[in-house]
C-alpha cells in the first residue's frame, strides 16, 4: 500500500529530513584519515540526539548503531567499529532521523584524501544517477522509470548496479511501500501520486553487483572486494516535478 502524505505529515518529514541534511554535511566537515567507523557513528548520535530527534538505525531490527558507515567494498549497512579511515577510501555514510512520529533518510559517500580516479568516477557517477533518476519525475511517472534512469547511467559508465538493496517509502515507518529498486523497465510499474515520499537511493559498483552479507548479519560487501558507492536523499512527488528534502 503506497502512502500519499498529506501536506501536514509532509511538514514534519521535513523537519526529520533537515536534521539528516545538516547531520551529513557535519558529517563530510569532520570526517578525515585516522578516525575509526565508530567515531563518524559518535558525530552522528550526538548531532541527532542534539536536534532533539532520535537516531532512527539504533535498535532497528537489531541494528547496533545510529548510522551506516559503509568503507570502499562494503555497500551498505557496514557496522560502526574500530575499522581506521586511511587516505583512499571511499566511504558511505547513511543515516536516519526521526522526530515527532516521522522519518527522514540521507546518505552520501565521501572521499578521504586523495582517492584513484576511477574511485572518483564512481562517486560521482553514484550522484548523478540520482539526479538523473530525478529528472523526469513527477506525478504519474511509472514507478520502475526510477530505476530504469539510475541503471542506463550506470552501466553507461561501466558500473554495475548493486540488485539486493532499494530504496522505498518513508513516513511513520523508516521503509514503506514502495520499494524503489535501481533498475528497471521504462514505462512499468505503478504511477507515482502526488504527495508520495521516497527514498532514492542510488547502490553503483566497480565491479561485480553482486553481494554478500558477513556473519554480523548486516555488513553487505561486493563479492569481488571491489568498491560501491551509496547516494540518497528524501523527497516528495508533486504535481509538476519533485521536491527534495534532505539536499
Ligand atoms: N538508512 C537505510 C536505508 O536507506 C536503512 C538502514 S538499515 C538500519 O534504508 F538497520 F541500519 F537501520
Ligand atoms: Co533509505
Amino acid at each position: 500500500m503506497i502512502f500519499v502524505k498529506t501536506e501536514e505529515e509532509i511538514e514534519k518529514i521535513k523537519v526529520s529530513c533537515a536534521i539528516v541534511r545538516d547531520c551529513l554535511s557535519f558529517v563530510g566537515s569532520r570526517i578525515r584519515e585516522g578516525m575509526t567507523t565508530r567515531q563518524v557513528d559518535e558525530l552522528v548520535y550526538d548531532f541527532i540526539k542534539s536536534s532533539g530527534a532520535e537516531p532512527s538505525c539504533l535498535g532497528y531490527c537489531g541494528y547496533p548503531a545510529s548510522a551506516c558507515v559503509s568503507v570502499n567494498e562494503t555497500v551498505v549497512h557496514g557496522i560502526p567499529g574500530d575499522r581506521i579511515l586511511q587516505e583512499g577510501d571511499i566511504v558511505s555514510v547513511d543515516l536516519c532521523a526521526y522526530k515527532d512520529g516521522f522519518h527522514g533518510d540521507g546518505a552520501r559517500t565521501f572521499c578521504i584524501g586523495e582517492v584513484s580516479e576511477e574511485k572518483k568516477k564512481l562517486v560521482r557517477v553514484t550522484e548523478e544517477c540520482f539526479f538523473k533518476a530525478i529528472g523526469n519525475l513527477k506525478a504519474g511517472t511509472p514507478l520502475y522509470d526510477i530505476g530504469y534512469a539510475v541503471q542506463q547511467h550506470a552501466e553507461a559508465n561501466g558500473f554495475s548496479v548493486i540488485r539486493s538493496y532499494t530504496g522505498h517509502g518513508i513516513g511513520r515507518e523508516m521503509h514503506e511501500d514502495p520499494s524503489v529498486p535501481n533498475f528497471g523497465k521504462k514505462g512499468t510499474g505503478p504511477r507515482l501520486r502526488a504527495g508520495t515520499v521516497l527514498c532514492i537511493e542510488p547502490m553503483i559498483a566497480l565491479g561485480t553487483w553482486k553481494v554478500r552479507v558477513l556473519p554480523d548479519g548486516w555488513t553487505a560487501v561486493t563479492t569481488d572486494g571491489k568498491a560501491a558507492a551509496h547516494y540518497e536523499n528524501t523527497l516528495v512527488i508533486r504535481e509538476d516535478g519533485v521536491e527534495l528534502l534532505t539536499l
